[in-house]
């Protein structure tokens, strides 16, 4: 089985939990297609009757209105039943990194202003402890680029702008992102998460701890939910 099919079995999966007139957060990234679609699909068979979703960047805005999802805002919904998203690496107590696909800000927000986060994943993104694989990225304003980058590197971290094509990516919000890289992962990633934020500059950061409840996690030798079930 491919790593793809097996980030579409998470995804449809997850699906499962959501329940006719919710609002729910689509995340971003390749498995989160797989969840947009698979609730377009139970939207046009009429498992899934009333919902709206709150799209976590425009990408997925763009796949969300192909697959015949009605959008709203967090302005008008403000809360948020249920979010499902991807992650890049997945410690044992749900804490995350997330920002690979460049839409953690909006992705975060979502996240918080949720009643229930499940996060959809193939095996690989499981870690013992974060920041062994991924770097975490951390959302800047184009204007304090340097002063943060300076900053990220006295916090032990080698820091790599990201680019798109040779030139900085810019996110949906209009900022940069520096990915860190820690030679020896994340020791205290609650105690970085609050150092990061105290810098100015700083928009956001990839550590999202306490958001997730629920994790489904899709291996060859079957479907693994790790904390709260699936209801
Ligand atoms: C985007 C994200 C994604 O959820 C994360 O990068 C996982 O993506 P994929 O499902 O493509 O592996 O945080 O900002």
């Amino acid at each position: 089985m491919t790593n793809d099919a097996l980030k579409q079995q998470a995804a449809e999966t997850a699906v499962t939990a959501v329940r006719s007139g919710m609002v729910v957060g689509l995340g971003t990234g390749s498995t989160a297609v797989y969840m947009v679609r698979a609730l377009g699909q139970m939207l046009a068979d009429g498992r899934l009757q009333h919902i709206c979703g709150i799209p976590t960047s425009e990408a997925t805005a763009r796949v969300a209105q192909k697959a015949g999802i009605p959008l709203t805002t967090l302005n008008d919904r403000p809360q948020v039943d249920i979010t499902i998203d991807g992650a890049d690496e997945i410690a044992p107590d749900l804490a995350l990194i997330k920002g690979l696909g460049g839409a953690l800000l909006r992705e975060k927000i979502v996240a918080a202003a949720s009643r229930h986060m499940i996060v959809i994943a193939d095996g690989s993104k499981r870690v013992p402890h974060l920041g062994t694989k991924a770097p975490l990225p951390v959302e800047v304003i184009p204007f304090a680029q340097r002063l943060v980058t300076n900053y990220l590197a006295d916090l032990g971290a080698r820091v790599v702008l990201r680019l798109r094509d040779n030139h900085p990516l810019i996110t949906d919000e209009g900022n940069v992102i520096l990915d860190c890289y820690f030679a020896n992962g994340l020791e205290n990633p609650a105690e970085l998460a609050a150092r990061i934020k105290q810098q100015p500059g700083v928009v956001e950061h990839g550590l999202f701890l306490g958001l997730a409840q629920t994790a489904v996690i899709a291996t060859r030798s079957g479907i693994e939910i790790m904390g709260q079930a699936l209801v």
